[in-house]
């Protein structure tokens, strides 16, 4: 997809930034170009968190629910990371269990998942888009004095799903898993309503290199 890794990089850049204005420790350090961030050395944990405030999905075929019910609490749902196994679900006692991660370390990361949605949610709303779910990676940050767990990856319509408030006009990357159409489009509108939409200058030179990638 033209463009997109531009978008993404602005979005997620935008988002760390907001989220470290409320204390919560990121890897993200600063964009070194259109599609290059500066981060922080992390172990990874190898788990997805997934957090849900609205049905969609894998948990409407789980638990038969009909897409865009509203939950009764945002749920927090964890995705051992590995691709031969299809990234398969698993609860804590097997994260803890086999020690990808330990208890007081699910303690920081279920605390900082929750404070991330509560913040993310409003930020989202105050944009007019419903944030439905999202997928959060987190990783050991060593220094020479401690360990800290900060939030690592990033934060893009790829790994969330974003919904126009008024219309539930799908915005993230369901549109090209559904074949929708129109995603370039919804992730320009994401970073629109966000104010970081990168001027025509840089998308024309983004286009440009894709072309000559795909030449190349
Ligand atoms: P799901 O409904 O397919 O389980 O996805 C839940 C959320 O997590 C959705 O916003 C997409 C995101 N996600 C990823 O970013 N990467 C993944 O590998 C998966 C399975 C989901």
């Amino acid at each position: 997809m033209q463009g997109k890794g531009v978008l993404n990089n602005r979005i997620s850049e935008y988002v760390f930034t907001q989220l470290a204005t409320i204390g919560i420790p990121t890897h993200f350090v600063r964009s070194l170009s259109m599609r290059e961030q500066l981060v922080r050395a992390v172990e990874i944990i190898p788990v997805e968190v997934v957090i849900r405030n609205i049905a969609a999905g894998s948990i409407c075929k789980r638990l038969g629910l009909e897409e865009g019910t509203p939950l009764p609490r945002a749920i927090v749902e964890y995705y051992y990371k590995d691709d031969a196994l299809g990234d398969p679900m698993v609860g804590e006692e097997h994260i803890t269990a086999f020690g990808w991660a330990q208890d007081f370390e699910m303690d920081e990361i279920i605390h900082m998942a929750l404070r991330i949605n509560d913040f993310l949610s409003g930020l989202f709303t105050g944009i007019g888009i419903k944030l439905v779910d999202f997928k959060l990676e987190f990783g050991r940050f060593y220094t020479e004095e401690h360990v800290q767990i900060i939030l690592a990856d990033e934060i893009s319509p790829d790994g969330c799903r974003l919904w126009d408030m008024k219309t539930n006009e799908k915005l993230d990357k369901d549109r090209f898993r559904r074949d929708l159409g129109g995603e370039i489009e919804a992730y320009q509108e994401v970073a629109r309503r966000m104010g970081v939409l990168p001027s025509a200058d840089i998308r024309d030179i983004a286009e440009g290199e894709n072309r000559k990638k795909r030449k190349g």
